[in-house]
């Protein structure tokens, strides 16, 4: 509370780090340095290396750092709270009046820690009021609308100091029109083991209209962006992008639905927006010095790349379409080719022997994780994209404050930094991997 023996030396009042308002703006490297170097202004005495008799190392300084987060004050409940807001559609600028809202609270670990409905008021408002709530957890809220369509807030914090939370929530009209949908950019990756080439194709959708998409059949788990595949295609599976900055993708193959041996539909709504939706399809197809990855576009594609293993096989676009690029990847070789439109076909002829491959175990390449070069390789590409402006434009006009997926990618792109400069062993890294990807999930909003 800054109110010890020696605060009445200082010049000025002592940081109090027990009271809760001080978190909402603390700025980690600041404190580093403040504790590292003291404050000659201020009377705060150095505690680092050369600053003290008895300095504290680096390390000692962040420990420092961490516990004061968890002084024991700022987990003092809130003993009157409210999460309120109006609900306004927007597609139409109106104030929506019917729906269900639902309010959910996570824990500091990402669990829920509470769940509550209401309906809307006649006036188009939520108000949950809250008794006696820990200070850490974070509040979205979600409407399931008449149409049973579901729409969520940002997410947001109470604090003693505003126990109010005033929460914004929109809804768009449904479209059934394909016409408002857009492939912005379409990235195929190609892989060789010795009887099969692996190709992951990374769709990045728009919804280039102010409604979402529910399918042309207006059901949308009838299906709603439709993926194709080459004929042949074998063992075909599907990931969701989840943001670009930790370059993390999760397995979807529950949210699509198969319409015939070549076309899948994604099974879920389709937000307004650029960027809003990141699909990934991998598949095998049979390759003996030969292949040809044809499929048609299922919307107008902005922009094709196709990355291929660096000295690997020859790739002959038809009426030579594909032309050679500088890489964006490491370890591959970048072809593109203009735009296609609606049905126009994919066409990527390879042919030759690869000069490595790949086998189950990556026997073939020691010292190389293809399979984790690929998903670096799709995020150094996501990186690349207009989609990284996107969100992170869009993560910073939400509140900075422990936003749930921020923390959760932050953690994952944490954790393979960390195991980058001191490898764990693989299973413990994939563990702890998948235990924050399911906990991503569930946070994640559709
Ligand atoms: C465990 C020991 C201490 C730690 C970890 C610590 C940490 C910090 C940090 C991180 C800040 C910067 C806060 C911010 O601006 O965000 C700060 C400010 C300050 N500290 Fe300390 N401090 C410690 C001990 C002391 C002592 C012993 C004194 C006084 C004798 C002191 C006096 C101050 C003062 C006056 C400020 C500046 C307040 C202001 O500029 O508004 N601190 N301290």
């Amino acid at each position: 509370m800054g109110d010890g023996e020696m605060a009445a030396q200082a010049l000025l009042p002592p940081t109090q780090f027990g009271v809760a308002s001080y978190w909402e703006t603390a700025d980690p490297a600041l404190m580093f340095d403040t504790i590292q170097n003291g404050s000659l202004e201020s009377g705060m005495p150095g505690f680092g290396e050369g600053q003290n008799s008895n300095p504290l190392s680096e390390t000692q300084i962040w420990d420092v750092i961490a516990a004061l987060t968890e002084l024991p004050s700022l987990n003092q409940p809130i003993p009157t709270a409210a999460v309120q807001g109006q609900v306004t559609n927007q597609t139409t600028g109106e104030v929506v009046t019917e729906g269900t809202v639902f309010l959910q609270a996570f824990t500091a670990d990402f669990e829920e820690g509470l769940r509550l409905e209401q309906p809307l008021t006649a006036d188009g408002r939520f108000n949950f009021a809250l008794q006696d709530v820990p200070p850490q957890w974070v509040y979205r809220v979600i409407i399931r609308t008449a149409d049973g369509l579901e729409f969520g807030s940002e997410f947001g914090q109470l604090s003693p100091n505003q126990p109010t939370l005033e929460l914004a929530l929109g809804t768009y009209a449904p479209t059934q029109d394909a016409a408002v949908l857009a492939i912005a950019q379409l990235d195929v990756f190609v892989e060789f083991s010795p009887a099969a080439v692996s190709v992951s194709e990374l769709y990045l959708l728009d919804n280039r209209s102010n409604a979402v998409f529910v399918g042309e059949t207006g059901d949308f788990t009838e299906g709603t962006v439709q993926i194709n595949v080459p004929e042949g295609a074998q063992n075909v599976s599907f990931w969701r992008g989840l943001g670009t900055s930790a370059a993390d993708f999760v397995p979807a193959d529950e949210q699509m639905r198969p319409l015939s041996a070549t076309t899948w539909a994604f099974a879920r709504p389709v937000s307004a927006g650029e960027a809003v939706l990141q699909l990934v399809v991998r598949y095998d197809l049979p390759y003996n010095r030969q292949a040809t990855i044809s499929h048609p576009a299922p919307y107008p594609i902005g922009q094709a790349n196709l990355f291929v293993p660096q000295g690997a096989v020859a790739v002959d676009g038809t009426a030579g379409e594909w032309q050679p690029t500088t890489s964006l990847v490491p370890n591959f070789e970048q072809y593109q080719r203009p735009s296609l439109l609606a049905g126009q076909s994919l066409a990527i002829s390879l042919s030759g022997h690869p000069a490595w491959v790949t086998d189950s175990d990556g026997n073939l390449l020691p010292n190389r994780d293809a399979q984790q070069e690929l998903w670096l390789g799709l995020g150094a590409l996501g990186l690349a994209l207009g989609a990284a402006v996107y969100t992170v434009y869009h993560w910073r006009t939400s509140p900075p404050p422990l936003h749930p997926r921020d923390a959760l990618l932050q953690a994952l792109a944490a954790l393979d930094a960390a195991h980058e400069q001191h490898p764990l062993p693989k299973r413990a890294h994939e563990q702890q991997r998948q235990t924050l990807k399911r906990e991503l999930l569930a946070v994640w909003e559709d």
